[in-house]
This record gives structure tokens, C-alpha cells and sequence, in this order.
């Protein structure tokens, strides 16, 4: 299939830091410039915007050292977090993905509202990834977050691309947690959960989600997106009945919720999200 976007210049590599001012969304206000220089240089290509795939099976194009272009499914998270700054290109520089800020901007709005400081919080960051979610809770000034995710390849392009932001981030698969790490886990005395990008479609399903949850201190604040299917009535994921039922009783008492666009599909259609940011008064439903 031939390629119709081709995105990416080659600039020569530099060693300078970026001003927090004007950064392109999913950079770092603090990272050496290596990683957005890469990110610029990588050129990758969709598929005709005629096409149509689910959010599953969505790809792209990489244009690869040796010349060749390889296909990346976009839920190939561990091929993409291998190459630096490829997946900002995909799904912030191509895709407009701005996720992370968006929902930290409400949670900061929320907090604020609430007279809490962003300074309180002990923040688990569940499908952290390669930890935008972490320079964006740094921006405002949350002291601790604690990345988990299933894969070692975020893991080390966490480390790789943002070091030092999370106080601790483990490989781990919540359905499945092992003692041990259910204890370290708990020693961080987390009140607030991020969950970002990440719930359904092959990432976190809804017992890793409740593991997460159940980590987090009474009152404690829940910042999730999530696809609006999934919290439709008619959903069959498993989140409708569990998020959506514990909204309805006070279990989660929901403090903003708004519809927004997550990002592009690759046919350029938006994907809209439901962005909530919530107290937990109980356990979840379910
Ligand atoms: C789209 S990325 C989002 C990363 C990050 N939250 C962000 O907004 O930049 C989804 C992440 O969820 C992780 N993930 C998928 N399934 C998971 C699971 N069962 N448990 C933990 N993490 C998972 C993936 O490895 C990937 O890093």
C-alpha cells in the first residue's frame, strides 16, 4: 500500500535544553533536546485516508535506518517504545494525541476547586508508558509518581527519554500481581490513580483497572480517560458496568467529566473520549 503523509526532517543532533514555553505536546520541559531530535527525524507514513481500520488494528509506515519501511501496529507498543521519540511522532506530531495535558490541566482545575494542593499527591500511574504522564504531573507540581506497566520497554524508555520522574515504576501485570510488589505498592501511600490512553482494547482490562484502584486511599483522587463506547449501556468491555455503575452509586463521585478528542484515527476521524477526574468514596462496583 503506498504511503500518503510522509512527516520528518533530519536535523543534526544537539545538546541543549528545551523552555517549557512553546513545547511540542509530549516533550519534556526539562529533557536534553537527543529525543525531539530524533522524534523530528523519524519519517513515517499512514495508510490512504480512505481506509478504515479499527483502533486495534490501526498502522503506520517507519522509515528504517537501512532504507526499508517497516510496519508498526499502533498497539505494538514494545517495537514502538524501542525507537526513540517514535512514538510521539505517531501519536502526538501525526496524530494529535494531547491527552496527558489535558486531562493534568483538569486535574490541576479540580484540585483547585477543592482547595488541594497539587503538592499532596502520591500519584500510581498505571500504563505509564515511556512517562508523559509523569512530566505532565511534574509541571504542576504533584512530588511522587509511581509508573506501572506491563512492558520492559516502557519501563527502560521511561528511563531512556524522561529519567528521574517517577520515584519508582514497576513491570508488572495487575491481574496478576505478585505480593511483594501488592506491598511496595502500598508502602508509596497513593492517593490518586492516573490512567491515560490506556483502558480497553487490549491494555488494561477492567480487573487490572480495580487492583490499581484498590491502591489508592479512601478519597483519593482518580483521574481516567476512556473511549465513550466503553461507558456506553450497551458496552460489553466490562468498564460500562464497573465505572459506569459505580459513577451512578457515589462510589465515584465525579468531580469534571468531558468529552474530547483523544486523537486522530489514521482515516483522520476523530476518536472522542470521556476524560474524568473523580474522589473515591467506596469500592468499585462489580
Ligand atoms: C497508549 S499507551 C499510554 C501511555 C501513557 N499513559 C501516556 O498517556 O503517554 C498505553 C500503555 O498501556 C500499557 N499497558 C497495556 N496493557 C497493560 C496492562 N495490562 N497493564 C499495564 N499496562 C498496560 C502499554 O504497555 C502502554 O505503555
Amino acid at each position: 500500500m503506498a504511503p500518503t503523509a510522509v512527516s520528518g526532517n533530519g536535523n543534526g543532533t544537539r545538546h541543549e535544553v528545551l523552555e517549557q514555553a512553546g513545547r511540542p505536546a509530549g516533550s519534556a520541559p526539562g529533557h536534553p533536546v537527543d529525543l525531539e531530535t530524533a522524534r523530528a527525524a523519524i519519517r513515517l507514513a499512514l495508510p490512504e485516508p480512505g481506509s478504515k481500520f479499527s483502533q486495534d488494528d490501526e498502522w503506520c509506515v517507519v522509515a528504517e535506518p537501512d532504507g526499508t519501511w517497516g510496519e508498526y501496529r499502533f498497539h505494538d507498543y514494545d517495537r514502538i517504545f524501542r525507537v526513540p521519540g517514535l512514538y510521539e511522532k505517531i501519536f502526538y506530531d501525526v496524530l494529535g494525541c494531547d491527552s496527558p495535558r489535558f486531562m493534568v490541566g483538569l486535574l490541576q482545575d479540580a484540585l483547585g476547586g477543592s482547595g488541594v494542593e497539587a503538592g499532596s499527591l502520591r500519584v500510581l500511574d498505571l500504563g505509564a508508558g515511556n512517562g508523559i504522564m509523569a512530566e505532565e504531573l511534574a509541571a504542576i507540581g504533584v512530588p511522587h509518581a509511581v509508573g506501572v506497566d506491563i512492558l520492559p520497554e516502557a519501563h527502560e524508555a521511561a528511563e531512556r527519554d524522561r529519567p528521574g520522574l517517577y520515584a519508582d515504576y514497576h513491570v508488572a501485570d495487575l491481574t496478576a500481581l505478585p505480593a511483594a510488589t501488592r506491598e511496595t505498592l502500598a508502602g508509596h501511600r497513593l492517593n490518586a490513580l492516573t490512567v491515560v490512553a490506556a483502558l480497553g482494547f487490549g491494555d488494561i482490562p477492567p480487573a487490572a483497572f480495580r487492583t490499581a484502584y484498590d491502591l489508592v486511599d479512601d478519597g483519593g483522587w482518580i483521574v481516567l480517560t476512556i473511549k465513550d463506547a466503553f461507558l456506553a449501556e450497551t458496552d460489553t468491555s466490562g468498564f460500562g458496568g464497573m465505572i459506569g455503575e459505580s459513577i451512578r452509586s457515589g462510589a465515584l463521585e465525579v468531580v469534571r467529566r468531558e468529552r474530547f478528542q483523544h486523537r486522530l484515527a489514521t482515516d483522520r476521524s476523530p476518536l472522542l473520549y470521556e476524560g474524568i477526574i473523580a474522589r473515591k468514596r467506596s469500592p468499585l462496583a462489580g
